[in-house]
C-alpha cells in the first residue's frame, strides 16, 4: 500500500508508484480522506487524477478514512511504502512507521528513493507554483497540469 494525500499526485509519486510495483503484485494507491490540511482537491478529484495518471496493471487507487492500518487490514496489505526525499522529510515518517507498527506490529514500513531528478518536489511546492501562474507542466502528468489550471484559473 503506498498512502498519501496525492493534492495533487505528482511525477515523484508515479515514480514511486512504477518502482513499489516492481517488487510487489499489487500495488494499493490510498487516498487519505481525513488529512489534516484542507486540500485544494476533493477526494473523489484527487483519485481520478491519480487513476489518469498512473495506468499501470496491478495498481489500484482506493481512498480511505480512518486509520491507515485499518485500511490497509482491510485490502490485506503487508507492506507500508512511503517516499523519502530529503533528512528533513526522516522524522515525521520514522515516527509515523513506529506509531503505525505499534498499532499492527506485523504491517511493514519500507521507505524508497524517489528519482534523483525528483527528489526537490513536492505537491505543497506544485500547488503554490501553479497557484501563482507558474509553470508545473514538467512536474505533473498533463491532467493534473489542467485541473491545476482550472482550478486557479490560469
Ligand atoms: O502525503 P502525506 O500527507 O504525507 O500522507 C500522510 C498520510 C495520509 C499517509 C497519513 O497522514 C495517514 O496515514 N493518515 C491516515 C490516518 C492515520 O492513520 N494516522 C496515523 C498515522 S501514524
Amino acid at each position: 500500500m503506498y498512502p498519501g494525500s496525492f493534492d495533487p499526485v505528482t511525477r515523484g509519486h508515479e515514480d514511486l508508484i512504477r518502482r513499489s510495483r516492481a517488487f510487489v503484485d499489487r500495488v494499493v494507491v490510498a487516498v487519505a480522506e481525513n488529512a489534516a490540511k484542507q486540500p485544494l482537491f476533493t477526494v473523489a478529484e484527487r483519485v481520478a487524477l491519480l487513476r489518469e495518471a498512473v495506468q499501470v496493471p496491478g495498481v489500484e487507487v482506493q481512498s480511505f478514512q480512518g486509520l491507515l492500518v485499518d485500511f490497509a487490514r482491510a485490502v490485506g496489505a503487508a507492506v507500508i511504502v512511503r517516499g523519502l526525499r530529503a533528512v528533513s522529510d526522516f522524522e515525521y515518517e520514522f515516527q509515523m512507521a513506529l506509531m503505525n507498527r505499534n498499532l499492527d506490529p506485523k504491517l511493514e514500513t519500507v521507505f524508497l528513493v524517489p528519482a534523483f531528478d525528483l527528489t526537490y518536489l513536492s505537491s505543497s511546492l506544485v500547488r503554490e507554483v501553479a497557484r501563482y501562474g507558474g509553470d508545473v507542466s514538467q512536474l505533473v502528468h498533463p491532467a493534473v497540469n489542467r485541473a491545476l489550471k482550472t482550478k486557479f484559473g490560469t
